[in-house]
């Protein structure tokens, strides 16, 4: 059934576990504040359910998706076209829907680059960035991140060769090297993000502190209340600044909502609502 023009237009994100997203806040608050009309779900499906249940979003008149763990790299599939950041990838977290069919970006790298810019006020051309994690987020992040031409950018990884093998796909967008987390050079670097999944099992994990200086800004991809075992960390060692991905999260999110509705959303009373949690 398509939606007609008095019914509100149909957005959902869809993961596995999705239970814990804050995009439907996040969406909902834009939503109100640019007085679009729409409605905006969760929808867990395992993955052996993506594909169908994203097909039957669409062809009941869904208008777009995101998508989170574990399906970004299955969405990419099911797309009909990709936007280059999310083709260079091959993950997808925000599927719109084109005259040519289903379209697949990904906001995650330019959420995080607008939240270094705008939010935190953080010039990326020029300095060194270590990046700690070779996984889906790491994936998501690169692209736009050499764009903004790095003078280097380290990915370092418990499984060396997953950092070798994005290091080669990326290394004709700017100078990306790769070693393993327990070969980091003991020199600072500008920008220190971690990538890792290790944060949200609450798990560490030794780098050394010689990486972070007072001119060091140490940007933790996850998010939650209070500090993160990495910005922890790295207000013990020293740094700059230590901040956590709301920003991204919320940054990504209004990429997307710009996407779907040609709007821009004012993110700061949305970033102030979730980081006064
Ligand atoms: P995501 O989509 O969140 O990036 P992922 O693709 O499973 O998830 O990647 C998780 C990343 O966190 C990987 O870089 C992983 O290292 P490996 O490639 O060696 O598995 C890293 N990671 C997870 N737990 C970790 C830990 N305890 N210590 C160090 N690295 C960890």
């Amino acid at each position: 059934m398509q939606s007609t023009a008095s019914e509100p237009d149909r957005y959902a994100v869809v993961g596995h576990p999705v239970g814990h997203s804050w995009s439907p806040f996040i969406h909902g608050m834009f939503a109100k504040q640019t007085g679009e009309s729409l409605t905006y779900r969760m929808i867990d499906l395992p993955p052996e359910r993506f594909r169908s249940g994203a097909i039957e979003f669409f062809t009941t008149g869904g208008k777009g998706l995101n998508v989170t763990v574990p399906h970004k790299q299955a969405a990419a599939e099911l797309v009909n076209d990709l936007s280059p950041a999310a083709e260079r990838a091959h993950a997808v977290n925000t599927i719109s829907v084109k005259d040519s069919g289903l379209f697949g970006d990904n906001t995650d790298g330019a959420g995080l680059l607008r939240d270094l810019a705008q939010n935190i006020g953080f010039v990326i051309e020029g300095k060194s960035v270590l990046i700690l994690g070779a996984g889906g987020a790491t994936r998501g992040i690169l692209q736009p991140l050499l764009a903004a031409n790095p003078s280097v950018v380290l990915i370092a990884n418990r499984t060396r060769s997953r950092g070798e093998a994005l290091a080669r796909l990326f290394k004709d967008l700017g100078i990306v090297r790769a070693v393993g987390l327990d070969k980091i050079p003991e020199s600072s670097f500008d920008l220190v993000i971690n990538a890792t999944s290790a944060s949200l099992s609450g798990e560490t994990f030794p780098i050394p502190k010689e990486t972070i200086s007072a001119a060091t800004l140490c940007y933790d991809l996850s998010y939650g209340k209070g500090d993160t075992p990495f910005t922890a960390w790295a207000t013990s060692v020293g740094a700059g600044q230590a901040v956590k991905g709301w920003g991204m999260l919320v940054e990504q999110a209004a990429e997307s909502f710009f996407i779907w509705r040609g709007i821009r959303p004012d993110t700061r009373p949305v970033l102030q609502a979730l980081t006064r949690l």
